[in-house]
């Protein structure tokens, strides 16, 4: 016979199927969400039993961002919600620069990284020696770096930013020229909205190079009246074709303040499955791509980081401190635009005119 404890198990598992499909229908199907409600109840356990919270990127499959997410947002706000959260441990489900920097702002809590090869083409693009060089290549120029990287190019920089605060930092220094690394695209982008030089670096996202104005010209004839959103990854014949320019989170803010009837968001594929569930009058089209980085996170392997407190960040203290101090002066300079729930604000921007 069912033991108490094993009915009361099955009623949350249905429980949280229903949930889950209230929220997701009908882009997940009612069996997806039985499939995926066991892993869900499993989380939430243990996230009680290890004083857990577990970051989700905008880019996470909606059955963790809607299913076991306690936070969410960008890569900036994923940063300062690291740094505020009082839980002793903090799974991101994002990339490994997400947990890195996470790390780094909360030095004393265990940060897990369900997946360490969750990594990231502009991460992988450029190395400590390479900003080494080019400091010396152009002695005296401040350094700004997209946190899309590792904590030992961090450590090389003079400050950080995300895409959420990047026109910000670089207008923030009141210099003529800046060293940007590494998203060339981005960097193109925040040229053009700041009016400083940048010294650009070749990095590129694999997910959103792949985009283009041709693409983007093809698509909106074939869906009239579309809205189009697109992340400053992209090449700059797409953004030029883009109604609006922005942050993961600076989309969302975006679509719920205007409320495009149709609306596609130039970026990975799970943000538009994401922000769809909280619309569903808003018709979303999807000329999305998938990231091959955060896709390696799924229920399964949260369960398990949460299970075996594995794999644990840890950062070398010497190089964690400089890698810090170049974060912090990011967050001290988006502070004041930051809401109560943590999550940074902006102004709509739009893309510079084709
Ligand atoms: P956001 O900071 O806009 O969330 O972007 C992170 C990222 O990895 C984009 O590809
Ligand atoms: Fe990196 Fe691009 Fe994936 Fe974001 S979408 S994690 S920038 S590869």
């Amino acid at each position: 016979m069912e033991s108490a404890r094993e009915q009361g198990t099955r009623a949350a598992v249905a429980a949280a199927a229903a949930a889950l499909h209230q929220r997701l229908a009908p882009g997940m199907t009612r069996a997806e969400c039985e499939a995926h409600a066991p892993w869900v109840v499993r989380i939430q356990e243990l996230k009680r039993e290890r004083r857990a919270v577990v970051l989700a990127h905008n880019y996470m499959a909606p059955e963790i961002f809607h299913g076991v997410a306690d936070l969410k947002g960008d890569s900036l706000a994923l940063a300062y919600q690291a740094a505020e959260t009082d839980a002793e441990v903090v799974v991101v489900a994002g990339v490994h620069f997400m947990a890195e920097t996470a790390k780094l702002v909360s030095p004393e809590k265990t940060v897990l990284c369900p997946d360490l090869r969750a990594g990231c083409s502009l991460a992988a693009s450029i190395t400590a020696a390479d900003v080494r060089a080019l400091r010396q290549q152009h002695p005296g120029v401040p350094v700004v770096t997209y946190v899309n990287t590792s904590a030992a190019v961090k450590a090389e920089s003079d400050i950080c930013c995300t895409s959420g605060n990047a026109v910000q930092v670089v207008r923030s220094l009141g210099v003529p020229r800046v060293i940007f690394l590494p998203d060339a695209y981005l960097g193109q982008w925040v040229a053009a909205q700041s009016g400083v030089e940048l010294i650009l670096w070749q990095g590129h996202c694999e997910v959103h190079e792949r985009f283009s104005g041709e693409q983007l010209r093809t698509f909106r004839a074939a869906h009239p009246g579309v809205r189009v959103l697109a992340h400053p990854e992209c090449p700059p014949d797409a953004l030029a074709e883009a109604d609006y320019v922005g942050s993961t989170a600076e989309m969302i803010r975006y679509v719920g303040a205007e409320r495009p009837p149709r609306v596609a968001l130039i970026t990975e594929c799970s943000m538009s499955d994401n922000v769809a569930a909280g619309f569903p009058e808003l018709e979303f089209v999807r000329p999305c791509t998938l990231c091959p980085h955060m896709k390696r996170l799924t229920l399964p392997n949260i369960a398990s980081a949460l299970e075996r407190l594995e794999q644990r960040v840890e950062i070398e203290p010497a190089l964690a401190e400089r890698a810090r101090a170049a974060v912090e002066r990011m967050l001290a300079i988006t502070s004041s635009a930051v809401s109560s729930a943590g999550a940074p604000r902006a102004e709509p921007r739009r893309a510079a005119a084709s």
